[in-house]
């Protein structure tokens, strides 16, 4: 895309996002700011960036006639899958068609909108280390498999689920049953497949943004954003931070993992490449073709936040991946159950020095739900963590 035409003109540079949730919102904050026109698609109304973009619909993104549908009607120059619970097989028809490009990919899109083709791609195709695996589709099965070679301790997921929903840690036989039911439980699509891996003890995990984007001779170019840490506690992120500090081995691994399995995924865009590291070891977990919800700390560390970084790579701009301070971020969880929540101490969060402060204005709370994220900068990052959990700490929503 070389042109940029103007907002609800027919001119207009238009773009789709199906998902429009906190990240979906600040990627069409971004949009807008390079003079975008954005329609916003969600499963509910009001969703977080169906609030500011210029169009929103409302329809079953995983009903591939209503997602052809709109598509069709509307017609984007690009459309940006903000989550995996999607009928990606529509997006490769239409891309094949040659009606609509898909971001990064079409088939990135369906790779990944489950844990196995990505796997799969990951370890059997490239051959990148991740920790043992298997797919499994009964209790039986899931048995032989740890008892087959995966061991334990071993993590148990549906194929289709995000956010730790129906994922749980085995440490021996006694926990097999309530896993795979728990599993069967979370998962988001009704579906029996789940996946046992081996559990890595690692040292610590990261969130490696690659960047996908033209460069001057109209050529690919790979850019990393500097090592994201991360706490997750049952399986969601809780809090992030940036710089996150590798020994040079360990960085140049993940460097080496990320580029194999976006060289493959191609097209143009942010890529969230999550990796477990162990001394100068680094094993591949899983990948988000899209901005990763621990990359929101860049809204405060680097020049580009990943929103910004992704319009700009899929309108094929050039990218600027370097960092302006240390931060980090802390999730602001909802804690109650309720329709219009009001925000108490907002004020006194961002008292906090360096404090800064999303509120996602999500239409309904829920206690584990995402309301909001604290961001603050300091030299130290030690420092800018203990703020940003202070400053979310000092935002409570109540139902109103
Ligand atoms: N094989 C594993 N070994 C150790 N920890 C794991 C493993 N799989 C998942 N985890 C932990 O659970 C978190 C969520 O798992 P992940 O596969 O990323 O699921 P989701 O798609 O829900 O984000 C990871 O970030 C990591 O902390
Ligand atoms: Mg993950």
């Amino acid at each position: 895309m070389t042109t940029i035409g103007t907002p609800l003109s027919p001119n207009a540079t238009r773009v789709m996002l199906l998902g429009a949730g906190e990240l979906g919102r600040e990627v069409t904050i971004a949009l807008a700011r390079l003079g975008v026109e954005t329609i916003a698609v969600d499963r509910y109304d009001n969703a977080p960036g169906q609030q500011l973009a210029h169009h929103s619909r409302t329809i079953a993104m995983t009903d591939p006639d209503q997602l052809r549908a709109l598509i069709e009607a509307e017609r984007p120059d690009l459309v940006l899958p903000e989550i995996e619970a999607i009928a990606t097989g529509v997006l490769q028809e239409l891309e094949d068609a040659g009606v609509v490009r898909v971001i990064p990919t079409a088939r990135a899109a369906r790779l990944t909108m489950d844990r196995e083709g990505i796997r799969r791609l990951a370890a059997e195709t490239l051959g990148v280390p991740t920790s043992p695996y298997a797919f499994c589709d009964s209790l039986e099965e899931l048995r032989a498999a740890i008892d087959g070679g995966v061991g334990y301790p071993c993590v148990v997921k549906p194929v289709m689920s995000s956010s730790g929903k129906g994922q749980s840690k085995l440490d021996g036989p006694a926990d097999v049953a309530g896993a795979w039911e728990y599993a069967m439980g979370g998962a988001r699509v009704a579906n029996t497949r789940i996946i046992v891996e081996g559990f890595i003890d690692f040292d610590y995990e990261i969130t490696l943004l690659t960047v996908r984007s033209v460069g001057a001779d109209g050529g690919a170019v790979t850019s990393f954003c500097e090592p994201i840490g991360h706490r997750q506690v049952a399986g969601d992120y809780v809090e992030s931070w940036q710089p996150h500090p590798m020994s040079e081995a360990a960085l140049a691994n993940a460097k080496a993992i990320a580029a194999a399995v976006t060289d493959n995924l191609g097209g143009q865009g942010v890529f969230g490449v999550e990796l477990f590291v162990k001394g100068d070891e680094v094993w591949f977990s899983e990948v988000s073709p899209r901005p990763h919800d621990t990359g929101m700390v860049t809204m405060i560390t680097q020049w580009q936040s990943e929103f910004e970084l992704h319009a700009r790579a899929v309108l094929g701009l050039p990218v600027d991946t370097s960092r302006k301070t240390p931060g980090a971020s802390a999730v602001i969880y909802g804690g109650v159950e309720a329709e219009g929540v009001v925000f108490d101490g907002v004020a006194a969060a961002l008292a906090v020095p360096g404090a800064d402060l999303r509120l996602f204005g999500k239409p309904e709370s829920f206690a584990t739900r995402r309301m909001g994220v604290a961001l603050a900068r300091d030299a130290d990052v030690a420092v800018a963590r203990a703020n940003a959990a202070e400053a979310a700490s000092r935002v409570t929503p109540r139902a109103p």
